[in-house]
């Protein structure tokens, strides 16, 4: 099963990505972890990604989608996959309706009025955990492997309001075109915890196969 997700900045992508990996043995790919890596080892594509990502525009499409095709033609994913933050506009929906076949898009849908507050008090670590500090009470370091937490450079309040404003115009979108496809899964999450949205998503992807 090749799976997109799709939802807003702070929706929950990557929360629920890591809940499926281990449920459906998916390969979870992030472009937004790929370009933080590259931004991390100082690459040519970081350098590129670095000056859009603390803007809260969109990468270009050329790096973007010669990233995921090169990553798709890997032997890892032949099992399934999972694909986090792209596509992100309808040019990327269409290149990779030409390299690759997606069977279901699952929509995670949020409040907007939620976004802001998750996505600004989001702590991460290197090891790819993620938190929210209402939760941390006070801990600075993450619970998995005891590395110091930090909050991500584009965790601000001014590049999270360009950022969800790129998704309403540019992301956004989407929902239609998967939709007129047939593959759209939405699950409205209204104040539903981590745990009870993937239930939602599981009884989703469980019903593609009835
Ligand atoms: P990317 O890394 O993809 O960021 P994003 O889409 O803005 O999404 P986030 O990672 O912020 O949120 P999420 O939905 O994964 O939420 P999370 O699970 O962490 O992209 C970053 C940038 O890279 C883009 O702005 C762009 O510049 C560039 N880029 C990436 N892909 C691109 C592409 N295809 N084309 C061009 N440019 C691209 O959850 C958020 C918080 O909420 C956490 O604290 C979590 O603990 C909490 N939380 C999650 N679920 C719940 C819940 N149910 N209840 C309460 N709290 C919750």
């Amino acid at each position: 099963m090749n799976i997109v997700l799709l939802g807003a900045p702070g929706a929950g992508k990557g929360t629920q990505a890591a809940f499926l990996e281990k449920k459906f043995n998916l390969v979870h790919i992030s472009t937004g972890d790929i370009f933080r890596a590259n931004i991390k080892g100082g690459t040519p594509i970081g350098k590129v990604a670095k000056s859009y990502i603390d803007a809260g525009k969109l990468v270009p499409d050329e790096v973007t989608c010669e990233i995921v095709k090169n990553r798709l033609s890997e032997k890892d994913v032949e099992g399934g996959y999972m694909l986090d933050g792209f596509p992100r506009n309808l040019f990327q929906a269409e290149q990779l309706d030409s390299f690759a076949k997606i069977d279901a898009c699952v929509n995670i849908s949020v409040d907007s009025a939620l976004l802001m507050d998750r996505i600004c008090g989001r702590r991460v670590c290197s090891c790819g955990a993620s938190y929210h500090i209402s939760t941390l009470g006070g801990r600075t370091t993450c619970e998995r492997c005891g590395q110091p937490l930090y909050q991500r450079a584009d965790d601000n309040p001014e590049t999270v309001g360009a950022r969800l404003e790129t998704y309403n115009t540019q992301t956004a979108p989407l929902i239609d075109y998967y939709a007129a496809q047939g593959k759209l899964l939405t699950v409205e999450c209204g104040n539903a915890s981590p745990e009870e949205v993937f239930e939602m998503i599981c009884e989703k992807l469980e019903g593609l196969n009835k």
